[in-house]
């Protein structure tokens, strides 16, 4: 038991008063401390929502969710998190959008001030891992998506959270770019291992990177298959391309292509 880290029960999400405005229906879903897994599944099938549910920004409908063993009752703030389409704030410098979780979630904030120049060299050096040292006081509209997304990544992990949720971070990202940055998140969950539930329409990226794969059904989501990844870390780029990872990637392509017509 002590292990389950995030647990969703019989969990449904309506955003309407009719059935019809029903998005989640009966999840279960139970992610172990520590445990890497990726969420697949067609356009508007409710993956973004289970990412607000698990995070308390949307209450659910019906059901109950755990993180850590606490009941989800309201946002939790020391999740680190990097979602779709959200942004950097505009008035901030790099430095400062980075910086905000260090002012809000504790230990960090009551510390901000006295230790603000260590977090501060905390933050550019997460920058230069992600190739954007020098950037620190530009603002956010001066870079470009895939600079921001970036940045953002930098922004979810400040703070060391033990539980990640990543909502296609890299999608607007180059395929280099983006693969390097599998990398270096491959690397930081080897060393830290927070518990992390990435969001990808990239089958490619989610078999690199995660120990399970969920699929979800069209709207309303449901998980509908399981796909369990186990190479051996640190997972080489090139693995992808290997018969194993290839696959697998197979399986959750028909799988989505299977949800999607019915
Ligand atoms: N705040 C909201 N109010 C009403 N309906 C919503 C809201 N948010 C999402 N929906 C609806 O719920 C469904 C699931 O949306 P969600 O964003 O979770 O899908 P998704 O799987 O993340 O899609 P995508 O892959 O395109 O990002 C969609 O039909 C969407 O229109
Ligand atoms: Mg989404």
């Amino acid at each position: 038991m002590i292990n389950q880290f995030v647990t969703l029960e019989n969990v449904s999400l309506k955003y309407g008063k009719d059935n019809s405005s029903l998005a989640l229906e009966g999840l279960n879903i139970t992610v172990t401390q520590g445990e890497f897994v990726a969420v697949v599944g067609p356009s508007g099938c409710g993956k973004s929502s289970l990412m607000k549910i698990v995070t308390g920004l949307q209450p659910v409908t019906k059901g109950l969710i755990r993180v850590g063993g606490n009941l989800v009752k309201e946002p939790l703030n020391f999740v680190g998190m990097a979602f779709q389409n959200s942004s950097l704030l505009p008035w901030r410098t790099v430095l400062e959008n980075v910086l905000l979780p260090m002012e809000i979630v504790e230990p960090y904030a009551k510390n901000f001030k006295k230790n603000y120049r260590e977090y501060s060299e905390k933050a550019s050096s997460l920058l230069q891992l992600v190739g954007l040292n020098g950037y620190e006081k530009k603002f956010p509209w001066q870079l470009s998506g895939g600079m921001q997304q970036r940045v953002q990544l930098c922004r979810a992990i400040i703070h060391e959270p033990s539980l990640l949720m990543l909502d296609e971070p890299f999608g607007a990202l180059d395929m280099f770019t983006r693969e390097e940055l599998w990398s270096i998140l491959q690397n930081l969950w080897m060393e830290k291992r927070p518990t992390i539930i990435l969001v990808t329409h990239d089958l490619r990226e989610a078999v690199f990177l995660a120990d399970r794969v969920l699929v979800m059904s069209t709207r309303p989501g449901k998980i509908i298959h399981e796909v369990i990844v186990k190479q051996i870390r640190p997972r080489d780029l090139k693995s992808s391309y290997q018969p194993e990872s290839v696959d697998l990637i197979a399986e959750l392509r028909n799988c989505i292509q299977e949800a999607r017509v019915h």
